[in-house]
């Protein structure tokens, strides 16, 4: 689904006339929006699917891009609709933008943090493809404690399931009250990939947040809320 505008506005966009005179055109009865005239004010089209034209003539506009990031709490699938109704992380940006926005990726429903969604397939085709080798870095806090040599293990790869993985960057954070905090940085993004790297290890993650996707930060976003990305990050993130 395209963005949802007025008519006056989809005029205007177009470039063919100002939001005034747009106005006056559809009085006029010089406007149809899929071969009907309408020459009343305030109907509403959607971009990208109805066809509006001018005297005849069919007025284009692009459907616009957005790009979000949103801080996901536990609790909201990383889907646009689930299947047993479990809040999703589209019902978290509410209706405020009218487009049809998809996650990027995706976080479990018990993982946290950094999440993209956006309506441009060859942005999420950019930020997912292994081929890009996008890195995405996350805190864990892990049951107990960690060995180094578990931690080196992490460095260099572990297994899991059918596959190694590449070099993790790993560091201590905090070790105290029975639990091991690390910040871990991964180069691909299989599916529970944190969790399995440290149960790899014999570790059990207790609680898992994003907080980078490449030198994108999740910074201090409060938990469930969102913001657009900047031109430098969406630039950032399809140009690496
Ligand atoms: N790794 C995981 O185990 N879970 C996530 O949600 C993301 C990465």
């Amino acid at each position: 689904m395209g963005e949802i505008v007025r008519l006056q506005k989809y005029i205007a966009m177009s470039g063919a006339a100002s939001r005034r005179k747009a106005e006056e055109l559809i009085s006029e009865g010089r406007v149809k929006v899929n071969g009907s005239v309408i020459s009343e004010q305030g109907v509403k089209v959607e971009i990208g699917a109805d066809k509006v034209t001018l005297d005849n003539k069919e007025l284009k506009v692009k459907d616009k891009k957005y790009y979000i990031m949103l801080n996901k709490p536990v609790g909201y699938v990383t889907t646009v609709k689930d299947q047993f109704d479990r809040p999703t992380v589209i019902d978290l940006v509410g209706d405020e933008i009218n487009a049809r926005l998809f996650p990027v990726g995706r976080l479990d429903y018990e993982t946290e943090g950094l999440l993209l969604l956006t309506n441009d397939g060859d942005f999420t085709y950019r930020v997912t493809h292994p081929k890009f080798h996008t890195d995405k870095t996350y805190i864990a806090v892990i049951g107990g404690g960690v060995s180094i040599q578990g931690m080196s293990a992490l460095r260099k790869g572990v297994r899991i399931d059918n596959y190694t993985t590449s070099p993790a960057d790993v560091t201590m954070l905090d070790a105290s009250a029975g639990k091991t905090t690390i910040k871990i940085t991964i180069h691909e993004g299989k599916n529970r990939q944190v969790r399995k790297m440290f149960e790899a290890i014999g570790c059990k993650v207790i609680a898992l947040q994003r907080i980078q996707i490449g030198q994108i930060e999740l910074g201090n976003l409060p938990l469930g809320r969102w913001r657009h990305l900047t031109s430098h990050e969406v630039n950032y993130l399809m140009n690496g």
